[in-house]
């Protein structure tokens, strides 16, 4: 049986296409079980239609996403994933995991996941890493069961505050998550 995976994507809309491409290679070993913030079920942006994520992460994976609260809420009771990756996550996402906020079918998955001690692994990308989105970041770079894709500064001379995950270390972070180790962050 392969490992089964939760692949949440928020929206970051401009990694969303990479996003789908490590889903795609990741679907090869895991068994995955795609699931889409309200944002990006909702939002059409110069990037694609909101109705395109939907369809390629159903299409990719082989099954429907996970879209609300009570579809997520089974995922703890039930032992639904050995891992729950959220690629990419916002700050605004990151933000409400910091702060215990659950009123989205990604947080849910979390608290959800979490409820059983479960490992999430957060890729995140966005411009206000260090700045707004920075106390959260620090919160749950120190938070039990929570682990980072390495990241770096995508733009430092015109985003300065911004960070982005390493497409890269992907998929050595989920390894490294799954044996309860951080891979240094800024390597
Ligand atoms: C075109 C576009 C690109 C965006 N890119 C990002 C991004 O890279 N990182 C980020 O944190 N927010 C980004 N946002 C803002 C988020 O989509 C917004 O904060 C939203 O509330 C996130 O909701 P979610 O975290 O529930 O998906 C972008 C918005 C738009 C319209």
């Amino acid at each position: 049986m392969p490992p089964k995976l939760g692949f949440a994507l928020t929206g970051s809309f401009c990694t969303l296409r990479p996003a789908l491409s490590a889903m795609e290679t990741l679907a090869r070993d895991w068994e995955i079980t795609p699931l889409l913030s309200e944002t990006v079920q909702s939002t059409d942006t110069r990037f694609g239609p909101a109705a395109f994520w939907r369809e390629e992460a159903a299409r990719l994976c082989g099954r429907a996403p996970m879209l609300t609260i009570p579809d997520a809420e089974p995922i703890g009771p039930k032992g639904l994933f050995d891992l729950l990756l959220i690629c990419p996550c916002t700050g605004n996402t990151l933000s409400k995991l910091a702060r215990g906020i659950t009123d989205g079918c990604v947080t849910m998955a979390v608290k959800s996941h979490r409820r059983r001690g479960g490992t999430v692994l957060v890729a995140l990308s966005t411009n206000d890493a260090l700045s707004g989105s920075a106390p959260a970041l620090g919160t749950l770079l120190d938070r039990k069961g929570f682990f980072f894709v390495p990241l770096y500064q995508d733009d430092p001379a015109n985003k300065p505050n911004s960070l982005k995950y390493r497409e890269d270390a992907l998929i050595p972070a989920l390894g490294a998550a799954l044996a309860g180790r951080q891979l240094p962050l800024f390597a």
